[in-house]
């Protein structure tokens, strides 16, 4: 294990299971219909990519990057898009992906934001979940797992953009953030 982790949260085996049963609801949910998922960029990349390989039924997907205004590590709310997506979504059915759902902000701005451009369906599906840490009210379709509110990396998830290769979940030690 990497020198500045404290313990492994979420294994490897774990997660992947936790992403096939995902996969198999979806499918099963979508059946005859086709999808298109939008991953929110950059954190739900390995996700992403692990998911649609269980999903059977046919799958497109675009990315967004988006920005919360704020100082610090606190999110203020206010979000600015830095990419847009690449096709329009008017008609289709779209799910939203997201490894991490924490305050739910970026998640509430993304809704309305997705949510006015005439879409068939919106769903949302995220891998973690921090409920402790919410400040708004979210519903949240497909859920992986709730988690403590503990500085969580890897699977996506970075600390100052490093970590996010680790196959599995793992806390950091608090030193290395408290610096
Ligand atoms: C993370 C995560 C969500 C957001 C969740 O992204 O991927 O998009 O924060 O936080 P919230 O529920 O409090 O709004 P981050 O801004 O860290 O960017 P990244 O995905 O590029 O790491």
């Amino acid at each position: 294990m990497h020198v500045d982790l404290q313990e492994i949260m979420l294994s490897e085996q774990q997660i992947k299971a936790k992403v096939q049963e995902l996969g198999q609801r979806i499918s099963q949910d979508y059946r005859g219909e086709s999808v298109v998922l939008i991953g929110i960029l950059k954190g739900s990349v390995i996700f992403l990519a692990d998911l649609v390989r269980c999903i059977s039924v046919p799958v497109v997907f675009d990315f967004m990057a988006v920005s919360s205004y704020g100082s610090g590590t606190q999110s203020s709310g206010v979000v600015r898009v830095l990419k847009d997506l690449d096709h329009s979504i008017t008609g289709k059915h779209v799910l939203i992906v997201e490894d991490i759902v924490d305050t739910g902000l970026t998640l509430n701005y993304l809704i309305n934001n997705l949510k006015s451009r005439g879409a068939a369906s919106l769903k949302v599906c995220t891998l973690l979940d921090k409920p402790e840490r919410r400040k708004v009210n979210i519903q949240i379709d497909y859920h992986g797992f709730s988690i403590p509110d503990q500085f969580v990396v890897g699977y996506g998830l970075d600390f100052n953009s490093n970590y996010r290769n680790f196959p599995y979940i793992a806390v950091l030690k608090p030193a290395v953030y408290q610096n």
